[in-house]
């Protein structure tokens, strides 16, 4: 079993790792991610094999607050400068015109490349020990769950990588808030742990793509839609709060947001049991999976409320879902 404690003995042995182009699983404030050296195109292209990703899906290179960008990216506008001071460390990831310093296998041959610079301890002392930047995209397999405990890294990718370091259950739970900051005015691409509203206070960001629900809405038939983020049993959104059923539908599991109706069904959980949107988010991905491991037929999801993190978690849900109810 590749699982170990997140000690400074395990976290040299991993850096060594990482420096002979292996992979490590190393919890972030996010989710947790597969980690390999950023500018060694092999040590890359372990992470796609292992994740079965294909290579037209580019990385993010995490870096450490010192490293020195301008030898990964150039010309940084001046709101993604205002960005960086105000949210790093931290989730958010932009997008920057690359140098060639950066492996075309990491930007899919894109001319930018994604960069972001996490505040969870374990993930920045394995870069302040490796010094340069790491690739690291969620690690999950391909469309699945992202996990945000080392025992899910374990469920999704098994002994492939040369460790999963446990820093326990990650405290966000959610992705990174992504921003191109390539295009005026700069472009939210992902909703993440960083609030559309919060980016706002700082920088005039859009938001292009439609939200996946509207994408969904447009979609002529619901096998196009983008799938990810996906457990194995069909998972379906409610149009309508669950509790007011008065008949549950047999081997179905429910994701209640917080009300449970008074006689509850055999199988549930309550994404957001006080009802803020930071605490359905970091239990959001690990409940899916319980969920998924149920044994139910079909998943029934609850209404989640648009406010704060509920766009993020509305994006992966319907990106999750076979459709609504
Ligand atoms: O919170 C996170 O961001 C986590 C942790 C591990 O840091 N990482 C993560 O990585 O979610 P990943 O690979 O699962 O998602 C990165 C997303 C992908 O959808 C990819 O298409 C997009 O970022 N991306 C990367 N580089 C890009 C680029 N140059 N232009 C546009 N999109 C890019
Ligand atoms: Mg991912």
């Amino acid at each position: 079993m590749p699982i170990v404690a997140a000690t400074s003995e395990n976290l040299a042995l991993a850096g060594d790792a990482i420096q002979q182009g292996l992979t490590v699983a190393v919890p972030t404030e996010t989710v947790y991610g597969l980690a390999a050296s950023g500018l060694q195109t092999e040590a890359v292209s372990r992470i796609f094999e292992i994740k079965n990703r294909p290579v037209f899906d580019p990385l993010i290179l995490h870096i450490d607050p010192d490293f020195d960008l301008t030898e990964i990216v150039h010309d940084i506008s001046p709101l993604a400068k205002k960005l960086m001071t105000r949210f790093w460390p931290g989730p958010l990831t932009l997008i920057l015109p690359k140098t060639t310093r950066v492996p075309d296998l990491v930007t899919s041959g894109l001319n930018s490349v994604a960069v972001r610079c996490p505040s969870h301890p374990v993930m920045r002392e394995l870069l302040r020990l490796v010094a340069f930047p790491l690739a690291a995209p969620s690690a999950n397999r391909f469309g699945r769950i992202s996990p945000t405990t080392a025992l899910a890294v374990h469920e999704e990718l098994g002994e492939a990588p040369a460790f999963i370091i446990d820093g326990g259950p990650c405290s966000l739970g959610i992705e990174s808030t992504i921003v191109d900051c390539t295009v005026d005015p700069h472009l939210l691409m992902r909703p993440g742990a960083v609030t559309l509203q919060e980016l706002r206070e700082v920088a005039p960001v859009r938001m292009i793509r439609k939200t996946a629900e509207e994408e969904s809405q447009v979609q002529k038939s619901p096998g196009l839609l983008s799938s990810h983020y996906a457990p194995r049993t069909p998972l379906y959104l409610s149009a309508r709060p669950l509790a007011v059923l008065k008949e549950f539908p047999e081997q179905t599991a429910f994701l209640f947001w917080r009300q449970v109706p008074r006689f509850p069904p055999l199988t549930f959980r309550v994404l957001a049991p006080s009802g803020t949107s930071q605490e359905a988010a970091s239990r959001l991905f690990q409940l899916m999976r319980e969920l998924d491991a149920s044994g139910a037929k079909r998943i029934w999801v609850d209404p989640i409320p648009k406010e704060g993190l509920g766009l993020a978690i509305l994006d992966r849900l319907t990106r999750a879902s076979s459709g609504m109810i």
